[in-house]
């Protein structure tokens, strides 16, 4: 599986602390978009970069850090194609994955720990979309892109 992970300067740890969990996957690939430092960055263009990848399927999923994870999983919702889901607890991240078919997972640098950030992508990673009625309301969960 292929994962593009970006954050702004409020996540640049978290985003270290999330490749490490990444890393403990076998067959998980990693790109990662930045930022890089402490300097101010803006989260839309974060968001931007790293659901670029996922539209065009140069990657299979895609992690969104800012400081609170609102802003960022706020802008990759605005991009067709994104489900974006702000998980801040394990539960979430699973339902994510088993309901929404979220391709996105955002996170908050200020919000979680980062042993609560790893429990999280680990769920989110390995939970599959249950189908079924789900499906139903996904689909029209994208639909509303025509709106
Ligand atoms: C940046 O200071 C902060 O606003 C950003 O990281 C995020 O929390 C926005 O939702």
């Amino acid at each position: 599986m292929k994962i593009t992970i970006g954050s702004d300067h409020g996540a640049v740890d978290l985003k270290e602390a999330v490749k490490r969990v990444l890393a403990e996957f076998d067959g998980v690939e990693v790109k990662d978009v930045g930022t890089f430092g402490t300097e101010a960055v803006d989260y839309p263009d974060i968001a931007v970069k790293v659901c670029a990848d996922v539209t065009s399927g140069a990657a299979d999923r895609g992690i969104v850090l800012c400081g609170t994870g609102i802003g960022i999983s706020m802008a990759a919702n605005k991009i067709h194609g994104i489900r974006c889901a702000l998980c801040n607890d394990v539960y979430s991240a699973q339902m994510s994955r088993e309901h929404n078919d979220a391709n996105v997972l955002a996170m908050g640098g200020r919000v979680l720990g980062f042993g609560v950030a790893g429990k999280i992508v680990r769920a989110w990673l390995t939970t599959e979309f249950a189908g079924g009625r789900h499906e139903r309301r996904v689909n029209k969960i994208m639909a509303l892109e025509n709106h």
